[in-house]
């Protein structure tokens, strides 16, 4: 999704700068890219369609603003590309959010000239206003943030000065002896320095041989309160990896022993869970598929009921929340917004926050109560793999501490581990059935119990890698509707963990394999994988309750062959982005 990156400092070098630091961000996802900085009396914008490329004429500046861009509203286009500039060129202007009242706004702008379809050029327009009318670049800023609706993070330049404020969306700023960078992804400031600012929400940064920070509301002066972390610049390499999706998957079996460290957090939120009068999960994708997950896990291993709610859609449930509710929000970026915004609403109502998330610092952890780091190492590809890893299996654990029975919870992730080792080393048989199944329309995905919310994953990974339409189904729906879809030949994944869903998951298999289904079984229950119902059978050792964990890396390998299979770059998949901090 959109990435900001700024620099303002003594470098003459702040474009090469920011080039490097968009680079940094571009594993979010974007379709155009920019950057400007001053040059005589106004600005020179280069934009560009697609990706970024390898090298870039950088010219001598000690001020840049970049910015990468993820189309939401407008096409894809060198125009609706960021930076974008008033009418004399003299302010640039980089945002992500979306302005919600933005027609309303430019309706007021009838003398101005417009060179894109956006609602972030009008934000600009509106400041050079403000601006020509003699007021500083920060109060100009300031009045016209606070006449923007919706969640935006606005970064605005006069040449001399850089200043930025936000509601929702992140801003950090990095300082270091030589000067300033401003950007949305932490990450990406760490290169350069470890010495960060999170800017809050309402808040404004002015950047220039010096920093002043600002209440946006009464241009109030505030502290800034710098904080220096500890975390290594996570721009990970692909060291021998063809992509980073295949790099992450493997790194799968070190992800889990990394979450048996520690067991601090399992046990601190496990007590909250039992103290709370009511708990609520809440994540996005495949968060969500680890959420509901918890659910079918807390009822199995420890018999506590726990509720599960899709991020965009808590909102419109949260009525039962009260001052003693416990909600449990999960995700890699910790940035989705639909669980940002939910997440604010209950803490507004006194809700108790714990949230387990991959990135310190991030929004969803600052918001917290009580935070755990996921501590998978930073998820490039857009595909969430290592992260899905790293989730369920605290939610294994949070499960068989709540039972009471914590170290069944180690040995069964440790023993998954190892399985999924196992996996690994036989990823070549996977790599065969992608070829043969990779021109397939349609493929189907079917689970019960704890299978369930692996059949949802499973096919969210085929579909977002592959474009294959892929749909994961509690297998005891097929009769209900969807083994209408059944065709000669169509693949159907078939989860059988040697668990109580064995017997009616082989009933399924049978329904699909008579209607000509290519039936693919992915587990292990005795002989089972002798059976003529299956067309391919890719055996995997029961970890009891974790069965999950070594099941799912079957389905993350086949939805990395099926893009590799057929010429799609699997770590960044059409209109995707890593981060989506839009509703
Ligand atoms: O950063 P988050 O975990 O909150 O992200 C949630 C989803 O956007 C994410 O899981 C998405 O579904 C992935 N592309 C799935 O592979």
């Amino acid at each position: 999704m959109c990435g900001i990156f700024g620099y303002i400092g003594k470098s003459k070098d702040a474009p090469k700068k920011v080039f490097n630091g968009l680079i940094d961000i571009e594993y979010r996802g974007y379709d155009s890219w920019g950057i400007a900085y001053p040059e005589k009396d106004s600005f020179k914008i280069v934009k560009k369609v697609g990706f970024l490329p390898k090298s870039f004429d950088f010219p001598s500046a000690n001020l840049a603003l970049g910015h990468t861009r993820w189309a939401t509203h407008g096409g894809v286009n060198e125009a609706n590309a960021h930076p974008h500039s008033d009418c004399s060129e003299k302010l640039v202007l980089i945002h992500n959010g979306i302005v919600e009242n933005y027609l309303e706004l430019k309706r007021k702008l009838k003398k101005h000239k417009f060179k894109s379809e956006t609602d972030s050029e009008v934000i600009v327009h509106l400041i050079e206003d403000e601006y020509k009318g003699k007021l500083s670049l920060k109060e100009a800023v300031a009045n016209v943030f606070k006449r923007l609706e919706g969640l935006n993070a606005v970064v605005v330049s006069d040449g001399l000065e850089i200043v930025a404020c936000k509601t929702g969306s992140p801003l950090v700023v990095g300082k270091n002896s030589d000067g300033f960078i401003i950007a949305s992804d932490p990450n990406a400031i760490l290169p350069q320095t470890n010495n960060l600012l999170f800017i809050e929400d309402g808040q404004m940064v002015s950047l220039s041989s010096s920093l002043e920070y600002y209440e946006i509301a009464d241009l109030k002066k505030l502290e800034p309160k710098f904080i220096e972390v500890a975390w290594e610049h996570s721009s990970a390499t692909l060291a021998q990896y063809p992509h980073f999706m295949l790099k992450e998957i493997f790194e799968q079996p070190q992800v889990l022993y990394n979450q048996i460290q520690d067991l601090e957090s399992i046990k601190k939120i496990a007590g909250q869970i039992n103290k709370a009068y009511g708990t609520y999960f809440i994540g996005c994708g495949t968060a969500g598929f680890a959420c509901l997950l918890g659910v079918y896990l807390f009822s199995k291993v420890a018999r506590k009921h726990v509720n599960f709610s899709i991020g965009s859609e808590f909102n419109y449930t949260e009525d039962f929340l009260t001052d003693k509710s416990l909600l449990i929000a999960i995700s890699q970026s910790g940035e989705t917004i639909d669980v940002v915004e939910p997440v604010n609403a209950a803490k507004r109502k006194g809700v108790q926050i714990v949230t387990i998330s991959n990135t310190l610092g991030s929004s969803l952890y600052r918001l917290a109560d009580t935070k755990m780091l996921l501590q998978a190492g930073p998820e490039k590809a857009v595909a969430s793999t290592k992260a899905f890893m790293a989730m369920v299996a605290n939610i294994i654990l949070l499960g068989f501490a709540l039972a009471d029975k914590l170290a069944q919870g180690v040995s069964i992730i440790e023993k998954s581990a190892k399985e999924i080792e196992k996996v690994l080393a036989k990823s070549e048989e996977i790599s065969k059935l992608a070829l043969i199944i990779k021109d397939s329309e349609h493929m189907y995905i079917l689970g019960r119990g704890l299978s369930y919310p692996l059949a949802l994953e499973s096919a969210l990974k085929i579909k977002e890698t592959s474009y294959i339409h892929a749909e994961g189904f509690a297998s005891g729906e097929l009769k209900h509707g969807a083994l209408a879809l059944i065709e000669k030949g169509t693949p159907v994944i078939v989860y059988v963990p040697d668990d109580e869903t064995k017997g009616a998951v082989m009933a399924n298999a049978m329904e699909v394999k008579a209607r000509g289904a290519f039936v693919i079984g992915v587990g292990f229950a005795d002989g089972v994988e002798e059976n003529p119902v299956f067309d391919f059978f890719f055996k995997v050792a029961d970890c009891g309750a974790s069965s999950i964990l070594p099941h799912v890396v079957f389905a993350q390998l086949l939805g990395y062959y099926l893009a590799v299979q057929k010429g799609l770059n699997p770590d960044k998949p059409r209109n995707l982005a890593k981060s989506v901090v839009v509703r």
